[in-house]
């Protein structure tokens, strides 16, 4: 087994509404003690504001997965390796696993496999989380969340999100030992109390990893 303090990476995913903003929020209070760098995609550096723009300006979906990737890109170097190489606990929201559930779903038509190109881009540089907590619940209720349509992002929409949760969990499914899918419908206390104890196990007993 590691040392303490062995560096661990720890991602967040969902589709929009599945309450990670709330449980992020809790887990910062949660594992204080263990002082956690919390991050995010897009929108670490300042290559995430592009990416905001491409999405406010529905760029075409090449462009905006480019951009989402640039995002990583400039997030691994300048906030995810530098904190790693010190020993740090990295709790982001949102990271490689959402281009692989949100692209494809945008790029079906444009490409002829997505998943395949996205992994390619990614391949000999991105860093391969240890632990990937995925929040499910029915769609509908995630929309629900949801503010005026006119104000939504263009994933905001039932249709795309429902084949966004399914490429999610079809990622899942295929890496079992890294994803704990967990259902958000639970109570949020519980939810947030389960994924941080996961957590402190993982800060205790992981390895480095190798790169992606
Ligand atoms: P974000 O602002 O993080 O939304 P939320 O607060 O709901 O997590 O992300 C903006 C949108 O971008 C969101 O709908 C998810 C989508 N997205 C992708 O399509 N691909 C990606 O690689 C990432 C990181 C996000």
């Amino acid at each position: 087994m590691a040392p303490e303090g062995t560096p661990v990476l720890i991602t967040i995913e969902g589709i929009d509404g599945s309450g990670k903003s709330t449980l992020l929020a809790r887990l910062q209070e949660l594992l204080a003690d263990l002082d956690p760098l919390f991050t995010r995609e897009p929108g670490a550096t300042w290559v995430g504001e592009s990416v905001r723009r491409a999405i406010a300006e529905r760029m075409d979906p090449i462009t905006e997965a480019l951009l989402f990737c640039a995002d990583h890109a400039a997030h691994i170097d300048t906030v995810i390796r530098p904190a790693l190489d010190e020993g740090r606990l990295v709790i982001s929201d949102r990271y490689a696993d959402s281009r692989f559930a949100y692209q494809p779903v945008v790029l079906d038509g444009i490409l002829p496999d997505p998943l395949s190109w996205l992994r390619g881009i990614h391949e000999g540089w991105s860093i391969r989380p240890d632990r990937t907590f995925l929040l499910v619940l029915p769609v509908e209720d995630a929309v629900s969340r949801f503010g005026p349509e006119k104000k939504r992002e263009h994933f905001e929409n039932a249709a795309i999100l429902e084949r966004v949760q399914a490429n999610y969990l079809s990622l899942a499914a295929a890496d079992p030992s890294r994803f704990v899918v967990v259902d958000a419908l639970l109570p949020k206390e519980e939810v947030a109390r389960f994924i941080a104890d996961e957590i402190r196990t993982s800060a205790r007993s992981s390895r480095r990893r190798p790169r992606a």
